[in-house]
């Protein structure tokens, strides 16, 4: 199995942005960390974190016939796209959605998720325990694969 995990703008500023609320580690980290659970889960992994919404729709689009599904932090386009929403349907690849805060409890503008829309299932508010957990459920949901 093939997993895209797939990084919104300013996901890059780990361990500098507003710690209080994302933590203090990097994106890197969150990179190996789940290079880790995707090893244990027998999962492929490519990483891909782009700070522009087109470039997010083209690797969604690119993913097609590659990738058994994909792991998304659409960050503050979660909010906003629709163009990502599409993209996510447009290719029919099983996606999970993960956010580290939980964006239920913050601004009232970070309830709304388009993205998750196209989504079977959403982590948020776990850290980066989040994506663990997305690349474990994508596992479940494809046992085939
Ligand atoms: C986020 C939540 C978004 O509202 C925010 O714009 C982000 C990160 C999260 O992971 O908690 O950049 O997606």
């Amino acid at each position: 199995m093939k997993i895209l995990i797939v990084n919104g703008p300013n996901i890059n500023m780990l361990g500098t942005r507003e710690k209080s609320i994302y933590g203090s580690e990097t994106y890197e980290s969150l990179v190996a960390f789940v290079k880790d659970a995707c090893a244990e889960n027998g999962v492929e992994a490519e990483f891909f974190q782009s700070n522009h919404e087109g470039a997010i729709v083209d690797a969604i689009q690119e993913a097609l016939g590659k990738f058994d599904g994909i792991v998304i932090n659409p960050a503050a386009y979660t909010h906003t796209s629709i163009a990502i929403l599409d993209a996510l349907k447009a290719v029919s690849i099983p996606a999970v959605e993960v956010h580290l805060s939980d964006i239920s409890k913050r601004e009232e503008f970070r309830r709304i998720s388009y993205a998750g829309l196209a989504c079977v299932k959403t982590f948020a508010g776990m850290g980066f325990e989040g994506y663990k957990m997305a690349v474990q459920f994508l596992k479940d949901y494809n046992p085939d694969l």
